[in-house]
């Protein structure tokens, strides 16, 4: 029955108003899009001591996924802000790239002015708001991207421009070549995980099915950290449940004593592992044998293999296959995946405390 559900693309269209879905399938085709777009930045500053990415949630998470890509090919230290204020090691050598889709999002305001005042060299990237409209004032360095997306499906527009701009510093050198790759990689995942793919043919789906209504916990490693991360973040956002990730090897000195206990709670959960025919040898080991004992507790134990040759590829390719499960994923529990309500409520109900106004008056006097 819940096959059946899944199959018929006509019932995904009713229930995924917005056709979220469309946002994977195309993904292929954003990245390429957003690779042209990103590629027309000049960048004016000299080379940074440090980065500050700043952005909340779906802009964020681009931050997360350039300091996980890069650790082993930057000697620049990239540090994610997820604060009102930048850190301390904030000043005129950090490179501060503000990225927020809607522009109007007032922990990265925040951090855009604590920026300015800091003297700091800023980028930013955005589709217009508050943000943008100050960069333009202030003549400060900015992207604009195309707007009418929920920002966690604009990741390509959100995260590419971050990774060309490293490249066009001179501080990364492959990022257009892997973006090649993963866009080819990202063509042929869309395909064989589309609607019309019956179940049994459809890895996403299969896994969607198998999470059921299960809260998954997501293990990652290495640059999969950030990886499990956006999938816990779509499952929330996307299929409405609750979600963790943890990351090897840390998981193994806190996280497995935890399931220890778990009994009848332990049923509430399924564990997916990503994994990596390349992964080393030290971290194999760690999964297998945290796959035993997590699946001791837990009713569903699931893995996801990348695809691909070079890091972005394999990053890009296991996050859409994230993002295709959350979304399928709410179409079988009969939920619209676009809509957060919930985020919508909560931004709505703190206007009240008039922060944001005080950012945009703060900003407002430069
Ligand atoms: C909604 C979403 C959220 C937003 C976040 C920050 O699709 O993904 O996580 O990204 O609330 O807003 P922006 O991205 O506009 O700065």
């Amino acid at each position: 029955m819940k096959k059946a559900i899944l199959d018929e693309i006509e019932k995904i269209k009713a229930v995924d108003k917005s056709n979220m879905i469309n946002f994977c399938l195309n993904s292929s085709k954003l990245y390429g899009e957003a690779t042209k777009l990103a590629n027309k930045i000049q960048v004016n500053y000299s080379k940074p001591d440090n980065i500050i990415v700043a952005g909340m949630g779906g802009s964020g998470i681009g931050g997360d996924l350039l300091k996980d890509w890069a650790r082993n090919k930057a000697t620049v230290p990239i540090e994610v802000n997820r604060e009102y204020q930048l850190p301390a090691c904030a000043g005129k050598r950090s490179l501060v790239l503000i990225i927020s889709y809607s522009g109007d999002t007032e922990e990265s305001l925040g951090a855009f002015l604590d920026a300015l005042k800091r003297k700091c060299m800023i980028f930013c990237v955005s589709s217009g708001g508050a943000l943008l409209e100050n960069a333009e004032r202030l003549k400060v360095p900015y992207l604009r991207v195309p707007g009418g997306m929920p920002p966690r499906a604009a990741l390509p527009y959100l995260f590419v421009p971050l990774l060309l701009y490293m490249e066009k510093m001179g501080l990364v050198s492959s990022a257009s070549e892997e973006l090649s790759e993963a866009l080819t990689l990202l063509e042929k995942i869309g395909k064989e995980n589309s609607p019309k793919k019956p179940a049994e043919e459809n890895f996403s789906k299969t896994l969607a099915l198998g999470i059921g209504q299960t809260i998954p916990a997501i293990y990652g490693f290495g640059f999969y950290r950030s990886v499990a991360e956006r999938f816990k973040t779509q499952f929330n956002e996307n299929s409405k449940i609750p979600a963790k990730w943890e990351v090897f090897s840390e998981l193994n000195h806190n996280e497995i004593v935890g399931w220890e206990r778990a009994g009848e709670l332990g049923k509430c959960f399924s564990a997916i592992f990503i994994r990596d025919s390349e992964e080393p040898t030290e971290i194999q080991s760690r999964i297998e044998i945290t796959k035993e004992l997590v699946g001791k507790a837990v009713v569903g134990l699931f893995e996801v293999s990348a695809q691909g040759k070079s890091p972005l590829a394999k990053m890009l390719s296991t996050i859409c296959i994230g993002d295709f499960t959350s979304i399928y994923l709410a179409l079988l529990h009969g939920v619209d995946p676009t809509p957060v309500k919930t985020i919508n409520y909560l931004k709505d109900a703190l206007k009240e405390n008039g922060v944001k106004e005080k950012i945009i008056s703060e900003l407002a006097k430069l």
